[in-house]
């Protein structure tokens, strides 16, 4: 039985996961990787510490799931997007530690680009906003800030990549430099219609040519790995970023075909077919995993706090012990006595955009217990994603794409019965848990099972793909319009002076 392994390499743990050819998951390990806060808005990685982890949490993996390399027929990546590493192409040393997505060290740059006009080209061409989200201006900052690089880069002895590329590089003895174009797609450098790097914005941007990866289809061959790290050299055959690889291991593959994942932000994609369509609401536009010859595309929304506002209710407010307990103090009060939270901690993302909003509670009382906080927090996640996946549906109508017509959802707090019922309440639509919600590492699994044989096509991870439950709205549509209501009143109390 032929097994596939996932490397999913995320912002807060490298993960390993085994699979077999049904899609279930035989063995797993998992290691948090060290976060590091230079000052206030930077956030870094150590590119070592990042490759360590994943080998390791791969050898465990392959060790307890008892097939040995030889069971392994071929392997995937998944990983946190957008993080910057770049390195010397004849040692494998990193320059300087990774910029994480996260940090927002290089909103100036971004400042300078709006100012020169640029922000209608970029969009056309990859589908983003400028921000410094993406790697495009941490690549240039780690280039300018960083002693000989630029001579080094311009010598054509330095390699960027996204974190995929940086684990190819490495799984691969440094003989494979490529990245699948779900990566690419978030570097602010590719030219999301045509498929390539982006001659126009390499100039604007003065980033030299020679440090980028090959870019290749997400299902396909990414080289193999060397033969000392895993007991065999085995193939590479599927890359996505960690969003289209959920997208992908959900089977959403047609048009209006939407997930949500639930972890400590919230990342909802929306399938729009094969047209590029920039979106009217606020939100990105991006290639979806390419298994094929034709490139598809999604809308993406991000909500900044989504679990996290969980955290701050423990940490913060001391509210309750453990994470889960939530559910329990939620459920001990039939609904939130008309207290609505915003937790707008870092401003508001899509649809909103509203970087200086700060978090708000409304509709308090002398009634008012932390049960009903706890209950007006879950609802946040679902209230946020409810505006998100609404500007989707809009956009969808505007360009004549097919509706949603339901939500596939994962990650740790789609676990949480009264979240996804009120997420179902909230959007008037079906919500629909599948029994395999680690669906980022299946996505790249299952990327790897199609280019290597395991899986025939695409009908035949439809196939496999199995709901665990599903949650249909029971709540009458006026009573879900007052509830919007009363969250968009609470969003509008959110601008601070
Ligand atoms: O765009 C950032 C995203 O890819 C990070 O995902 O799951 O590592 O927080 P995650």
């Amino acid at each position: 039985m032929p097994y596939i392994l996932a490397l999913d390499q995320g912002t807060s743990s490298s993960r390993s996961i085994v699979f077999d050819h049904q899609g279930r998951i035989v063995a797993s390990a998992q290691k948090e990787i060290r976060q590091i806060f230079p000052r206030s808005g930077w956030v870094e990685h150590d590119p070592a510490d990042l490759w360590q982890t994943q080998l390791q949490t791969a050898r465990e993996a392959i060790e307890e799931s008892g097939a040995g390399a030889e069971g392994i027929h071929a392997l995937g990546i998944t990983n946190q997007r957008e993080t910057t590493v770049l390195w010397h192409r004849d040692t494998g040393e990193p320059l300087c530690n990774a910029i994480v997505w996260q940090d927002r060290r290089t909103e100036p740059l971004c400042a300078r680009l709006r100012e020169q006009g640029l922000e209608a080209l970029i969009l056309e061409k990859t589908g983003l906003r400028i921000d410094a989200y993406f790697s495009a201006t941490k690549l240039q900052w780690m280039l300018d800030e960083t002693p000989d690089a630029r001579a080094l880069a311009q010598a054509g002895k330095l390699a960027f990549g996204t974190v995929d590329s940086w684990l190819i590089w490495r799984l691969t003895g440094g003989k494979v430099h490529a990245t699948d174009i779900t990566n690419a797609s978030r570097t602010m450098l590719f030219n999301v219609r045509e498929g390539q790097w982006d001659g126009e914005l390499l100039d604007a941007l003065n980033i030299p040519p020679s440090l980028l990866p090959e870019v290749l289809p997400s299902c396909g061959h990414f080289g193999a790995t060397d033969a000392s790290l895993l007991g065999r050299s085995i193939p590479i055959c599927g890359v996505a970023g960690d969003q289209q690889a959920a997208l992908f291991g959900q089977a959403c593959f047609d048009d209006g075909m939407a997930k949500n994942t639930y972890g400590t932000g919230c990342f909802a994609l929306m399938h729009t077919g094969r047209r590029f369509q920039v979106s009217q609401n606020g939100l990105i536009t991006t290639p979806t995993a390419q298994a094929g010859d034709a490139r598809h595309y999604a809308l993406e929304g991000s909500v900044f706090v989504g679990g996290a506002v969980v955290q701050w209710l423990r940490d913060g407010l001391h509210a309750f012990e453990k994470s889960p307990q939530i559910e329990a103090l939620a459920h001990s009060v039939p609904d939130s006595g008309g207290v609505v939270l915003v937790p707008a901690f870092t401003g508001l993302g899509a649809p909103y955009w509203q970087p200086d909003a700060r978090g708000t509670i409304t509709g308090l009382t002398r009634g008012t217990t932390m049960a009903h906080i706890a209950r007006a927090a879950l609802e946040s996640i679902a209230f946020q994603s409810t505006a998100l996946l609404r500007a989707m549906d809009r956009d969808a109508a505007a360009a004549g794409s097919a509706p949603l017509s339901e939500v596939r959802v994962d990650g740790g707090a789609s676990a949480n019965d009264l979240l996804m019922q009120f997420q179902a309440d909230l959007l008037g639509l079906p919500v629909v848990r599948p029994e395999v919600i680690e669906t980022t590492a299946l996505g790249a699994a299952s990327l790897a099972g199609l280019a290597s044989g395991v899986h025939a096509d695409l009908g035949a991870l439809k196939r496999l793909w199995r709901a665990d439950k599903t949650f249909t709205p029971r709540l009458d549509r006026k009573e879900a319009a007052e509830h919007m209501q009363r969250w968009e009143h609470a969003v509008r109390q959110t601008c601070v002076p």
